[in-house]
């Protein structure tokens, strides 16, 4: 049977990174055997444009039939005063909740090709390799009661963090399984000197470190102090698990690292399905202009082929046609430092390129 895959390339560069992705795809299936099949959909703006629905029901029939989900990015200034529920942000919103994508990985590493990209010091950036697991179905993302309103005469806005102890318990176990893989280690993120919501998070970190995985390492740091030690050492760093907004937060200040947002992907994953996408915007103002950096949406097919496909060896090639090419010196507008930069396309033949020479 071929594994089949829904393709939701979303708005602003979402559609040129895809493609490039795509092409990564054709070479593993021409020359590796993938046996991959995939089927496209709209979500986020170009669902509302085609049918008024960020996430509409034929997509969410397609995305429920496939193996797995590759996503490009959403939103873009066009739809940005339409009713919230119409944004593109409440698709992809609503696609996380529906497939229940609870657990958010979010790897940064360092490649060495690019410590001069960063803008810290390479020594303080060489070597990092953190994952950020953030809980992404819940908190203040999602928690109730939330709104807009009018109050005495001026303008209301409010929203609830909350979680229940059976979300932060699922979301610690795969923070502590991912940490037995790597370097052992755990730091939970919150703001328990604050908030009662952390108060809980840290208790249930605690109980499933203490009874289910006493062997890995658990520190626990404010989310103040953890965006400061980030930048000051983040070597000190393995998995870092955190709330959806934290997560948020953290995740594109830990890709500040690695030289560009434009090289870190990220897989969503729950129960029954997984999607994958690069964890950076839609970047309207490069949309169409065949400048975007498509990396992070090939790392991500990446993370694909290890999750849900089963093909580690492939996710291998992939990630090591990635460094071949960072090493021959080709770089995106965004790593560019003293290269003549290339094209999105230019990125992905590259890619695809060193690839082939791996089979
Ligand atoms: C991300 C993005 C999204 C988020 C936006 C587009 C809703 O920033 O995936 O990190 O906040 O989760
Ligand atoms: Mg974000």
């Amino acid at each position: 049977m071929p594994l089949k895959i829904a393709i939701l390339p979303g708005d602003g560069i979402g559609p040129e990174i895809v493609n490039e992705a795509l092409k990564v795809m054709e070479v593993l299936n021409q020359k590796f055997n993938l046996n991959a099949t995939w089927q496209e959909a709209t979500i986020g703006g170009a669902a509302y444009d085609a049918e008024q629905d960020p996430y509409p029901a034929s997509t969410q029939a397609l995305v429920k039939s496939c193996d797995a989900v590759l996503l490009g990015a959403v939103g873009g200034p066009q739809w940005e005063a339409l009713p919230k529920p119409s944004r593109p942000e409440a698709g992809l919103l609503r696609i996380r909740e529906d497939l229940g994508l609870y657990a958010n990985y979010r790897p940064t590493k360092v490649f060495d090709q690019l410590l001069d990209a960063s803008t810290l010091k390479p020594e303080v950036v060489k070597g990092v390799d953190i994952l950020v697991v953030r809980e992404l179905v819940s908190g203040i993302y999602f928690g109730q009661p939330r709104g807009y309103e009018i109050v005495d005469g001026e303008r209301r806005g409010f929203n609830t963090m909350a979680y229940r102890e059976s979300e932060v318990r699922r979301i610690a176990r795969k923070a502590f399984a991912a940490a037995r893989l790597r370097s052992n280690k755990v730091c939970s993120v919150e703001k328990a000197n604050v908030l009662e919501v952390s108060e809980l998070w840290r208790e249930i970190v605690i109980e499933v470190h203490q009874n289910e995985f006493p062997d890995v390492e658990l520190s626990h740091m404010y989310v103040d102090n953890a965006a400061m030690q980030l930048i000051r050492n983040p070597r000190q760093f393995d998995v870092i698990v955190t709330g959806n907004l934290f997560g948020d937060i953290l995740s594109d200040e830990a890709s500040m690292l690695t030289g560009s947002i434009g090289m870190l992907p990220s897989a969503s994953i729950g129960e029954k399905f997984a999607m994958y996408e690069p964890i950076h915007g839609s970047a309207p103002d490069i949309a169409g202009l065949d400048k975007a950096n498509p990396l992070a949406t090939i790392l991500s097919v990446a993370m694909m082929l290890r999750f849900s496909l089963n093909r580690t060896d492939l996710a291998e090639k992939v990630e090591l046609a990635v460094e071949k090419t960072l090493d021959a010196g080709v770089r995106t507008v965004d790593l560019a430092d003293g290269q003549t930069p290339v094209s999105c396309s230019a990125m992905g033949d590259a890619v695809c390129l060193a690839l082939g020479e791996l089979a």
